[in-house]
């Protein structure tokens, strides 16, 4: 097991730049199976998650070629399968775009019922509606969806009953190389939606309205393999914007798109957070306590679920009570428990959080159990005072790329520990 330790309480002060975003390069990476030849793929982030979406490629046949750390070429010219292999696909969510890529160039995919963070119950019925709207026949069997179109795929009209970034993705996939046009309607318009039809449409695509909540995909012939450079990771941003307000100090946070980021911005400002926007990147200043504030998550450009937990640590050291209500997933507070250990006074009842704010945390043993519940678990140890252990890393290392190299270049006293079997024994008991 590999663990975190923490030693916190002191100011972060200097620059940090943001990586490729995860969420655009798990769906950039599957698209460019609808591609018979070369893609060339840049700014993605050195993390697990895109190193899975990488062997799930291998494994159907392309060839995954590392130009340097930040830059992939991709070969899908000699796939040998449609269907995902069952032993990686089942541990990343993002293995559902096999379905929307293999099935838009294939006419056929097979792959088995997502993984990933366990954030209460996470179907798939948008995307399955879209696909047979499109002409596929879908079959969900012993925990496989398969989808064939023997007859091939046909230009529609998709109404989504809920707001959904994999479905919306998804269904672009499947569409860019049918016949006709295809209309998203209520479609997701998180930035990173805009960069996975921008790949497309660099490949040959014709999509326009990505960003909107009208998608409108007229379906080319035939895409040819480009180059591109995804965009920086809004999430990561917004957990180092976190980490600097919360360990107090001065972070200048570089190589982002501040419009992005304008929702966090506008809920950190009515903490009391100071937040200075520049062409590309943002000053991020602090002082102790934070302003009491309500949240709500939302589909962009609403307040992202994603950096729910890491504003729920800003408000633990607010003055005053404020409450968060989680709008997207059902179960998005199993980090609760884990902060309570540190000295945080929270009640949850359904998808509304009371945050009580307390004058400090304090260090202490504690558990990652998803990506962004590790991230705030790591705020938290920023700004608490003694040691705090954050156990099951892992789940961060799926997104956050050198975490510990780049707080530490902050000034953050964090190290990454292999605990040996014996303390890992012992803590389990
Ligand atoms: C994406 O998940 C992200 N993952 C999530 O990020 C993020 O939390 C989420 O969007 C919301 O922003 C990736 O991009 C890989 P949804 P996704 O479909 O696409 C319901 C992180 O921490 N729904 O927008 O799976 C669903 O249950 C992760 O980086 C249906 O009911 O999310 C949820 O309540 C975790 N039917 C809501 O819609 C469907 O067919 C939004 O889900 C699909 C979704």
């Amino acid at each position: 097991m590999t663990e975190y330790v923490i030693y916190g309480n002191r100011p972060l002060k200097g620059e940090v730049s943001i990586s490729g975003a995860k969420n655009a390069a798990v769906a950039i990476i599957p698209a460019a199976l609808l591609v018979n030849g070369k893609s060339r793929i840049d700014n993605i982030p050195e993390i697990s998650d895109v190193s899975l979406m990488l062997d799930i490629l291998r494994r159907v046949g392309a060839d995954v070629r590392l130009i340097n750390r930040s830059c992939v070429e991709i070969d899908c010219s000699n796939i040998y399968t449609t269907k995902a292999p069952y032993d990686l696909a089942r541990m990343i969510r993002a293995s559902y775009y096999m379905l929307g890529a293999m099935l838009g160039r294939f006419r056929s995919a097979q792959v088995a019922l997502p993984g990933g963070c366990d954030l209460g119950v996470r179907p798939i019925d948008q995307h399955i509606k879209g696909f047979k709207a499109l002409g596929a026949n879908v079959d969900v069997q012993s925990g496989f969806v398969t989808a064939e179109a023997p007859d091939g795929l046909c230009g529609t009209s998709v109404y989504l009953d809920i707001v959904s970034v994999g479905a919306t993705i998804n269904i672009m996939l499947a569409a860019v190389l049918a016949e006709g046009m295809t209309v998203i309607e209520n479609a997701a318009k998180e930035p990173h939606i805009v960069d996975v039809a921008n790949f497309l449409n660099s490949m040959g695509a014709n999509i326009i309205g990505a960003g909107t909540d009208v998608i409108k995909i007229r379906g080319v012939k035939k895409m040819t393999g480009g180059c591109y450079t995804i965009i920086p990771d809004q999430i990561e941003a917004g957990t180092y914007m976190a980490a600097a307000a919360a360990a107090t100090g001065e972070v200048l946070i570089k190589n982002i798109i501040p419009k992005h980021l304008e929702c966090i911005t506008a809920k950190l400002t009515e903490m009391g957070v100071e937040i200075t926007e520049y062409d590309d990147s943002l000053l991020v200043r602090s002082r102790l306590p934070f302003t009491k504030t309500n949240i709500k998550t939302l589909p962009y450009p609403g307040f992202p679920t994603d950096m729910q937990p890491q504003a729920a640590v800003l408000l633990c050291l607010a003055e005053g009570t404020s409450m968060i209500t989680e709008g997207v997933w059902e179960n998005r507070y199993r980090y609760v428990d884990e902060l309570k250990r540190m000295g945080a006074q929270i009640q949850v009842d359904g998808k509304v959080a009371v945050i009580e704010g307390v004058k400090k945390l304090l260090g202490a043993p504690v558990r990652a159990c998803d990506l962004r519940a590790g991230a705030a678990l790591v705020v938290a140890g920023l700004a608490a005072d003694g040691v705090t252990e954050v156990e099951d890393v892992s789940h961060i290392e799926r997104g956050y790329e050198n975490i510990v190299e780049k707080l530490s270049r902050l000034g953050a006293q964090i190290t990454r520990m292999q605990m040996p079997d014996g303390k890992a024994l012992a803590k389990a008991r």
